[in-house]
């Protein structure tokens, strides 16, 4: 069952316009803020349908787990986003999924060599879909930084497979800004400077709220074009 968690509406819909991801703006600044995002690996911890480890049932809340005895470790955030093509037209019903290591850095995924802790009560799977709007909106935590070996930490971040319609499949990354790790991580840095801070995101404070921090990531597909 999809379960829509608990950020509200309101949240979303002001996410959106924090975003700047309105629909009112015109021309080629309409274009550039939606070029195709940024690709990034796929990379080894990635669980699909038919994995029987992918932690059932899963929804758009990673911080409910099953037999779980308490909240996830770490700091709970919200991610929200629109879905869009080219154009800036929201992309109704993709399914929009994430992956993530938990606090501590380690995945649930019976190959990940980090001899870190799991954390029974993170799920580290989700998936949503977009709704009329092309929006997307999952509570997580927000995930730890990872040895990868030769001296390569990966800084924290959130893998996406965005995928529905008329539209190529995506694969790419959220990270966080002000992480350390960032400046020296080999994926950010296989892609150029500007194409690096659309993926890098800053995040919306909202004092009082259940969660302090939200992060407004939009995506931009790429439609399947005709060969001419
Ligand atoms: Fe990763």
């Amino acid at each position: 069952m999809m379960l829509q968690g608990r950020i509200s509406r309101r949240d979303v819909l002001r996410a959106a316009l924090i975003s700047g991801a309105a629909l009112a703006v015109p021309g080629r600044a309409l274009a550039e803020l939606c070029q195709e995002t940024p690709h990034q690996e796929e990379g080894p911890f990635y669980l699909n349908a038919y994995d029987r480890t992918r932690p059932m049932p899963h929804n758009n809340d990673l911080t409910v787990a099953t037999g779980a005895t308490g909240l996830p470790e770490g700091q709970i955030i919200d991610v929200t986003g629109r879905v869009t093509d080219e154009e800036c037209r929201p992309v109704k019903g993709a399914m929009v999924e994430v992956w993530q290591a938990n606090a501590r850095g380690r995945y649930r995924h019976v190959a990940d060599p980090n001899p870190a802790p799991l954390d029974p009560n993170f799920l580290g799977f989700g998936e949503t879909i977009t709704d009329e709007n092309g929006m997307y909106s999952f509570k997580t935590i927000k995930p730890g930084a990872y040895p990868v070996g030769g001296g390569w930490v990966r800084p924290p971040h959130v893998h996406f497979k965005v995928h529905g319609g008329m539209f190529h499949m995506m694969f790419t990354q959220m990270y966080f800004a002000g992480e350390e790790h960032n400046r020296n991580d080999f994926l950010l840095n296989e892609i150029a400077k500007d194409e690096r801070k659309r993926l890098i995101i800053e995040p919306s404070r909202r004092p009082g709220s259940y969660t302090a921090n939200l992060y407004v990531f939009n995506i931009a597909l790429q439609p399947f074009r005709p060969r001419t």
